[in-house]
């Protein structure tokens, strides 16, 4: 009697278990792709942050902020490792952002509003450049906005 129980408790189980993990009939949605995989992952991630420096560089209203760091080779290359990372992890990708908090990287520098738009026009103009979606384009910029905080006037 009490082998036929552990049997059954075994059947029960194991049928419990097939019915929500492994019968693809079932009613379980499958889960939608987050915005880092929406976005193309992280080249199309780096390709984004290349043109968006590269925007930034051109653009007369803020490139003055940037003389110092496009003038030494490992700094633009930090920059853009650590905007690839952040952009990365704070769209759910695979990356850590190893980089300072957005008030220890922009502490004493003044930025203004002005400046503040001018940089996420730039990220808009090489998103748009890379035909990103407008859904993808306002999910990444709502994970940005809230920084704006840390940023300006700090
Ligand atoms: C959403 C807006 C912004 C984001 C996400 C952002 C992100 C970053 C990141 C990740 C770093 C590197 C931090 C580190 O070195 O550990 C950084 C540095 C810096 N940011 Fe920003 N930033 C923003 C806005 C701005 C604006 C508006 C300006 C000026 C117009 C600015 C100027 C700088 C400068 C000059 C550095 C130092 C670069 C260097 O290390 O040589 N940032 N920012």
């Amino acid at each position: 009697m009490k082998n036929y129980l552990v049997l059954l408790s075994f059947l029960s189980l194991t049928l419990a278990g097939m019915s929500c993990g492994e019968n693809k009939d079932d009613l379980t949605p499958t889960p939608s792709p987050n915005l880092y995989e929406r976005l193309g992952g992280i080249n199309a991630i780096t390709a984004v942050v290349d043109q968006f420096l590269a925007n930034v560089v051109a653009d007369n209203a803020i490139n003055g902020r940037f003389a110092a760091t496009v003038a030494d080779p490992f700094r633009t290359q930090l920059l853009r490792n650590n905007l690839i990372d952040q952009i990365c992890a704070g769209s759910g990708g695979p990356c850590q952002y190893k980089g300072k908090t957005m008030l220890e990287a922009h502490q004493g520098m003044q930025i203004t509003e002005a400046e503040f738009n001018a940089l996420v026009g730039d990220l808009i103009a090489a998103l748009d450049q890379f035909n990103v979606p407008t859904q993808e384009k306002n999910d990444l910029l709502a994970i940005l906005g809230p920084m704006k905080t840390d940023i300006v006037d700090q």
